[in-house]
């Protein structure tokens, strides 16, 4: 066997005994915890399901009032325990369900797709607006997108969950965008998780990727301008609103 690899195999295996050293804690508090595991993720799912209800109800209010739909999809999905464990150790948390919920944000996810920029922060205001939720973080990739291009609206909620004997604050992370940004987003997720493409390749689809967004940018403004102009109105709110004013 040539050295190179042997040596490269033994790195392997030294960062993998190490990884499940670290990973190990977070196996035995699910394994000695399995019923109170199965009962947070199920309050996650729930407040899923607030969430997901209240962004319906807006959008059905729209229909009626304006005639459109500022929402085109809603996804939700709840975290895998596997990426649950690797975040929790790739953050230092404590092996307990009080660190896991207080460190992980995104175990609870919900993406919503607008059809227009300016739909985004109509629906984000609409949400933050009613008195049950509570805006924790809110990170603005639309007007400060990612070097990469990544654009979005992040937003990490607290929402009541109401269960027989009590009322529990559940976060959940709502990711918002357009139909182009989601488009773009999924492209470059693939070609984050494809390790083996030589690196002037992966250099040059990056740089593809950042026109793309820019080009996908340039398009919702224009179809957004065109919207404008075909319902003779503006939006809800201007896009140039501050949500930070609801943390
Ligand atoms: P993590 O929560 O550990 O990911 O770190 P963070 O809180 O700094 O992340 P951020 O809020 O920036 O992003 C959270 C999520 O947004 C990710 O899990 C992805 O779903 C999405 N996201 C963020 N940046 C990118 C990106 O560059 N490309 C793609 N495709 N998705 C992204
Ligand atoms: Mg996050």
């Amino acid at each position: 066997m040539n050295m190179n690899i042997r040596e490269f195999i033994e790195e392997k295996k030294k960062k993998m005994q190490f990884e499940q050293l670290h990973t190990d804690k977070y196996i035995k508090l699910f394994e000695k915890n399995g019923k109170d595991l199965e009962t947070l993720m199920t309050y996650y799912e729930c407040a899923l399901m607030e969430i997901e209800t209240k962004l319906k109800v807006l959008n059905a209010e729209f229909e009626l009032t304006r005639e459109y739909s500022p929402i085109e999809t809603i996804k939700s999905r709840l975290k895998s325990l596997d990426s649950l464990i690797a975040k929790s150790h790739l953050y230092e948390v404590k092996p307990t369900f009080e660190d896991i919920q207080d460190k992980i944000e995104d175990i609870a996810g919900i993406r919503v797709i607008c059809g227009f920029p300016e739909d985004i922060y109509t629906v984000a205001d609409c949400i933050l607006q009613q008195d049950d939720i509570q805006l924790i973080d809110c990170k603005d990739y639309i007007k400060n997108p990612k070097p990469n291009g990544y654009r979005s609206l992040h937003l990490i909620i607290s929402v009541p969950i109401f269960l027989e004997h009590e009322k529990r604050d559940m976060k959940v992370e709502v990711q918002l965008r357009t139909i182009a940004m989601d488009f773009w987003a999924s492209l470059e997720h693939k070609l984050k998780y494809k390790k083996e493409l030589p690196a002037d390749i992966n250099d040059r689809l990056v740089e593809e990727l950042l026109e793309c967004a820019t080009a996908g940018a340039a398009l919702d403004m224009k179809m957004q301008n065109i919207r404008r102009q075909i319902t003779g109105g503006t939006s809800h709110i201007d896009d140039a609103v501050d949500l930070q004013q609801w943390m």
